[in-house]
């Protein structure tokens, strides 16, 4: 199991990199999008997140459930607001800081709230 949970929490960060990367790259570009790194990395790391859950879960230790309820309320909103965008030329730039803050506040939420299980 120890080996899934790490393999889960590889791909999951994986895909963090690929979201804020997406975000980052168009920083200072007058106009922004969703772009394909974004939609595939919110999707990664969504998904991956919900595994390493149901890892956690089947393991022995306590789960910070209140942790992961917030992670999994600020992914989902991230996830959504990405979904419904995708085919769109350009997003509002209030959108994409939207975006970039709640991305952020989920890997500051993941380090900070101290750990995800014991
Ligand atoms: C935009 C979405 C997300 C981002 C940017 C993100 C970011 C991160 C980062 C950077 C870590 C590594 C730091 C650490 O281990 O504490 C992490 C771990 C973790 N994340 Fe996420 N996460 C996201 C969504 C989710 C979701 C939706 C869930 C499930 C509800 C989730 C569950 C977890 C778990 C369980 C760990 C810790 C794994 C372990 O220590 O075994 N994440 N996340």
């Amino acid at each position: 199991m120890e080996i899934l949970r790490l393999v889960l929490l590889f791909v999951h960060i994986l895909g963090f990199a690929a979201l804020i990367g997406g975000l980052l790259v168009q920083a200072r570009d007058s106009e922004k999008a969703v772009n394909g790194a974004m939609r595939d990395g919110a999707g990664t790391a969504f998904l991956t997140g919900l595994l390493l859950v149901g890892v956690l879960e089947a393991g022995d230790g306590d789960v910070n459930h209140a942790k992961l309820g917030v992670k999994f309320v600020v992914a989902l909103v991230i996830l959504v607001l990405v979904m419904a965008n995708t085919r769109k030329q350009r997003i509002p730039q209030g959108l994409y800081l939207g975006l970039l803050a709640l991305s952020i506040l989920n890997v500051a939420l993941a380090v900070f709230w101290s750990p995800a299980h014991t």
